[in-house]
């Protein structure tokens, strides 16, 4: 399950829309189409996002085939601009898009050719160091998971969502390989249904075993004492410990402080901002009023109705019990525990 693939030349992007029923990848040779890919979901997930654009810029290199550096400097500039207005709210895509920009800059004057090999370097590297901080997430993540454990999960935070293994599912499949007995209840997350769509497909593809449930069954369902923890992805954590992430986490936090549940937040350190002091903020992208008026091109309300779309919500940080990171399991108080960490 490869969310995104470099082919040599180009990028190949599973269309996540068109899950589970067909899998199928977009072919990619322009930033342009990269774009498109990250505004429409066809790729989402935070650090997924970060990657792809990554290399919706190396197409941008690639897309020059003078010895013209100051054309090359103006369609990797444009594309990290065009890239940068596609979704607000992961940090992750302006992380990839300046560690894009910094390498292009550190090259000036070396070339064409030279400087299109070191943009696909610096993408693969933020595609690699990504895979790595997911398998060090799992090993830290996995002594916060008792054998036997429910837990309960909301959007999707897997290998879909990332470059391979995921977060919050990176997590959850470190507790599966390392041989306990677990099982997840997914939340299936309106309006888009990557809880339905995505996490319930990737789990059963994994064999661990995974019940769907809709987000207004969540507080019932750890009130029936069915769920031992949470783990959520995120989106953007700000110096505080605040957590931007898919619409509906807020709620489950919530619930599940209500009901002494423990919520982790599994997230690699290209997910804080560190710039911003709380998750006030935090841009929140609001979305296509139709993505509420209708279900997969049904329409379930009238279809002039008033509609409020934002696509993330952000949890407070003393809702949080942890931070799994690719660092470590930060605690709070948040503010201490995030500078130390970034410190180190
Ligand atoms: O709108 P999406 O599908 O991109 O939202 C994704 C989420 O909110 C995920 O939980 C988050 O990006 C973490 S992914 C490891």
């Amino acid at each position: 399950m490869e969310a995104i693939r470099w082919q040599g030349e180009f990028l190949q992007l599973l269309d996540q829309t068109k899950l589970p029923l067909v899998e199928e990848y977009i072919d990619c040779w322009d930033p342009f189409i990269v774009a498109d890919a990250i505004k429409k979901l066809q790729v989402r997930g935070a650090p997924a996002i970060g990657a792809a654009a990554a290399f919706g810029v190396v197409l941008a290199g690639l897309n020059v085939h003078s010895e013209d550096e100051a054309e090359l400097n103006e369609h990797v500039r444009n594309a990290i601009e065009l890239l940068g207005k596609t979704r607000p709210t992961a940090v992750n895509l302006f992380w990839a898009l300046k560690r894009m920009g910094d390498s292009f800059a550190a090259t000036a004057g070396q070339g064409v050719q030279r400087r299109q090999q070191a943009l696909l370097n610096e993408a693969q590297a933020i595609f690699e160091e990504d895979q790595a901080m997911n398998r060090r997430m799992g090993e830290y993540g996995l002594e916060l998971i008792p054998d036997g454990a429910g837990i309960l999960t909301h959007c999707n935070a897997g290998a879909l969502a990332t470059t391979g293994y995921g977060t919050a599912l990176g997590v959850i499949r470190a507790a599966h390989e390392a041989g306990k007995s677990i099982s997840v209840f997914a939340d299936e997350t309106r309006p888009l249904l990557q809880g339905a769509r995505l996490t319930a497909w990737e789990l059963m593809q994994d064999n661990i075993p995974v019940t769907l449930i809709t987000d207004s069954m969540a507080a019932y369902v750890m009130k029936r004492g069915l769920v031992d923890l949470v783990i959520v992805g995120a989106d953007r954590i700000t110096a505080n410990g605040d957590v931007a992430n898919k619409i509906g986490t807020y709620g489950v936090a919530l619930a599940a402080k209500a009901h002494g549940i423990p919520f982790y937040v599994a997230a690699p350190v290209s997910t804080f901002d560190l710039s911003l002091t709380s998750g006030e903020q935090i841009p929140i992208e609001e979305r296509d009023a139709e993505e509420v008026r209708s279900l997969g091109g049904v329409w379930t309300a009238p279809k002039e109705v008033q509609v409020f779309n934002p696509a993330f919500d952000v949890t407070p940080a003393e809702l949080i019990t942890a931070l799994i990171t690719d660092r470590g399991v930060i605690r709070p108080p948040f503010g201490e525990s995030i500078r130390a960490c970034f410190e180190r």
